[in-house]
């Protein structure tokens, strides 16, 4: 911790919780937008974060991301040997393999020794598809798991950015546009104001789903994150961020 002093890592952090309103806020050296490992260093911060939270049973929702994958990475066991399920936050979303909810989920529980459950639901899938998917018991079953999570960790995107990388359908690009999204997380897309104003039509968490959640971490940094995450976090004013000195300095700078 003097090492964090010295670096005014805690200073950075004090400023931003004024700036942002907000409670909680972890920040590491670096900017992930211009060093790659700056994304574990948050991972490291997330997976200490999670531990001081963890009690003897916990359900853990998770998304997917590049940021994501990188928390995944650095978990490790827990040493109060805590049962922990794992599970996606909600549907697939378009990305990479790499980079879904799934597949991340699925690489925490391998890392810290703990189980995992999988949501098989493809995106973009017409009304009726969609309708009798959810009635399946197995699918069910999991949307019930992911429903009483005691912890959600998620990203946050540029709005932008993260439509392109998901390939999103041009009518909803158009409209992620016009309505001057500049945030996503969960597949909700929001304004500068932190005003929902798109959202991907998938199953697991919903947005107000999150209100119901005793832990909510948000990870996202790099400098060209700012913007999202001082909309987000607008109306998210109880999730704990962990952040990184790119995305801070900018935040502040503003
Ligand atoms: O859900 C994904 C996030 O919104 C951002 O993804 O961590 O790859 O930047 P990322």
């Amino acid at each position: 911790d003097v090492m964090r002093e010295v670096l005014g890592l805690k200073d950075l952090e004090k400023k931003l919780k004024h700036t942002l309103h907000i409670e909680d806020v972890i920040v590491v050296a670096g900017d992930s937008d211009l060093s790659p490992w700056v994304k574990k260093e948050m991972g490291r911060a997330c997976v200490a974060c999670m531990k001081e939270r963890l009690t003897d049973k916990n359900i853990v929702a998770v998304t997917g991301g590049t940021t994501l994958a990188a928390v995944a990475e650095m978990m490790t066991p827990d040493s109060k040997q805590s049962d922990v399920l794992f599970v996606p936050a909600r549907g697939g979303l378009g990305e990479d393999v790499k980079n879904q909810a799934n597949t991340i989920c699925a690489k925490m529980a391998e890392k810290t020794m703990g189980n995992y459950r999988l949501l098989h639901v493809p995106d973009h899938l017409s009304n009726e598809a969609y309708q009798s998917l959810i009635e399946e018991p197995t699918v069910k079953e999991v949307l019930q798991l992911i429903k009483s999570s005691s912890m959600v960790i998620h990203g946050i995107g540029d709005a932008i950015t993260m439509a392109e990388r998901r390939k999103t359908p041009e009518e909803d690009m158009e409209k992620i546009k016009a309505r001057y999204a500049v945030a996503e997380a969960f597949g909700y897309y929001f304004n500068q104001e932190g005003e929902v104003v798109h959202k991907v039509k998938t199953v697991g968490i919903q947005l107000e789903d999150l209100e119901h959640v005793q832990h909510v971490i948000a990870v996202a940094g790099g400098a060209s994150k700012a913007k999202a995450i001082k909309a987000y976090m607008k109306q998210a004013p109880h999730s704990i961020l962990i952040t990184d000195e790119g995305a801070a300095r900018a935040l502040i700078r503003e």
